[in-house]
């Protein structure tokens, strides 16, 4: 199958222009074909953009165990329609991916019910070093240095130190000091106001853990990616002059401050915490500098029931992936960015950061992971219209221009908007993502 993507505003690595893409079966096969080359569909794309298929290298999909509040399938059609058709889970499911064996169930899991590609991570607990060190088709360790959602945590100095030493994959951490967040909980526990949290996983908690883990990279010599930045002296910590730290910010620490509590409620309350306006500020500044290098969504859905519990009952964590591409773009049609910073953040680095395979550019070789977007289209954002399980969105209804119009995973077309409606062909599933593993 041939398919030949004319007319588009291509933005390759290097430039962005109007080309002709060719693409057959699952690859790029030529990035300046001619307007007539055979092929067995056209797309006319004229005024519109030809992105890399984001990968969000941050997302909880909640299968196996937790399945009312996402699964693979809901999921991966909302990252279809979002324009994302690579993902890496985390492993805080239920049960854990803590093993070799729950790794490869889950992964057969994903290759009967992913519509875009995937991979996903082994966690870290304070005893499974074997499991860490014989894991192969994962592009990394996640350990949670602060407790999130479910019991994954690893903490203790002892048990960090041998990880970092005796591991060899990328290693990327959930940053909050336990310590703090107990001292605070002290501090603040009768609160019963949901800003509260904000307090109690404090800039503190999240500059001490980040600390502490660079420490442990730079020592070991360790690859380390510092998952969802999310202050201003977090920020003022990058570039590691080692190069071996990398680090990624998620959309709601750069959208939402401690203000919108007041309108937001527990919809936006996150691990870690979202923070105040200067701290999105400083994020911005050290994306647009070049410090912070990926954007990720940390998606993580609750259902609106689990939500509207009362604090502190109310779980973390807000689904993000079917609007992440949009509310940056949002911000190219606002001037903040360009299209090709945005290409950048959410595609090319992560899959520079993770070693993707054949990922993350448009160029010969490349897998045919592809997203045609309207830089002029404006839309609402609606519950009503979620993929996601949860069916509900902290963005509910603001208005971002520029959106995904059609994607392609591994040269399949997954989802169109077809007369503003979305069309999806679920017909076939996404493929597991290979890694040129470069462990250091
Ligand atoms: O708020 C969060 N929720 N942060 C995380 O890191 C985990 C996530 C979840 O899985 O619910």
């Amino acid at each position: 199958m041939k398919i030949l993507i004319k007319n588009a505003t291509v933005v390759f690595p290097d430039q962005t222009c109007v080309s002709n893409v060719l693409v057959e079966n699952s690859t790029i096969v030529a990035v300046d074909a001619a307007e007539h080359a055979r092929a067995d569909m056209v797309v006319n794309a004229r005024g519109l953009h030809l992105l890399p298929g984001l990968i969000d290298d941050q997302v909880h999909f909640r299968e196996p165990g937790l399945t009312h509040k996402e699964d693979l399938a809901h999921a991966s059609k909302a990252c279809a329609k979002g324009g994302v058709t690579s993902f890496l889970e985390m492993p805080n499911t239920n049960p854990t991916t803590t093993t070799v064996q729950r790794l490869q169930e889950k992964l057969e899991l994903a290759s009967r019910s992913s519509f875009v590609n995937y991979g996903f991570y082994i966690g870290a607990t304070p005893n499974n070093l074997v499991e860490l060190q014989n894991a192969k088709r994962t592009p990394g360790i996640k350990i949670f240095i602060g407790s999130s959602t479910g019991d994954l945590l690893v903490d203790d100095q002892d048990t960090l130190e041998r990880i970092f030493s005796e591991t060899s994959l990328p290693i990327c951490a959930h940053c909050e000091d336990e310590a703090t967040i107990r001292d605070n909980l002290v501090r603040y526990g009768d609160r019963t106001d949901v800003a509260a949290h904000s307090l109690v996983r404090d800039h503190r908690a999240a500059m001490i853990a980040t600390q502490r883990a660079i420490d442990l990279a730079v020592r070991h010599q360790h690859r380390f990616h510092i998952l969802h930045v999310s202050t201003a002296a977090e920020a003022a910590l990058l570039p590691h002059p080692s190069g071996l730290i990398t680090a990624e910010v998620c959309p709601h620490h750069l959208f939402f401050n401690i203000d919108d509590y007041e309108r937001l409620g527990a919809l936006i309350k996150m691990n870690p915490s979202i923070k105040t306006a200067a701290d999105n500020a400083a994020l911005w500044q050290a994306l647009l500098d070049g410090r912070i290098t990926v954007v990720a969504t940390d998606h993580a859905p609750h259902t609106l029931e689990e939500k509207q519990q009362p604090y502190p009952a109310c779980p973390s964590g807000l689904p993000a992936v079917e609007n992440s591409l949009a509310l940056m773009l949002n911000q190219v049609a606002g001037g903040r960015c360009t299209i090709e910073q945005v290409v950048g953040w959410m595609s090319a680095a992560p899959a520079q950061v993770w070693q993707l395979d054949k990922k993350g550019s448009i160029e010969v070789g490349s897998d045919a992971d592809l997203v045609l977007v309207d830089m002029q289209l404006s839309q609402t954002i609606d519950n009503a219209h979620q993929e996601t399980k949860c069916r509900w969105s902290p963005w509910h209804g603001q208005q971002l221009t520029g959106w995904p119009v059609r994607t392609w995973v591994m040269g399949h077309e997954v989802f169109r908007l077809d007369d503003l409606k979305p069309r999806f062909d679920t017909s076939r599933w996404g493929s597991e993502i290979s890694y040129r593993l470069a462990a250091v």
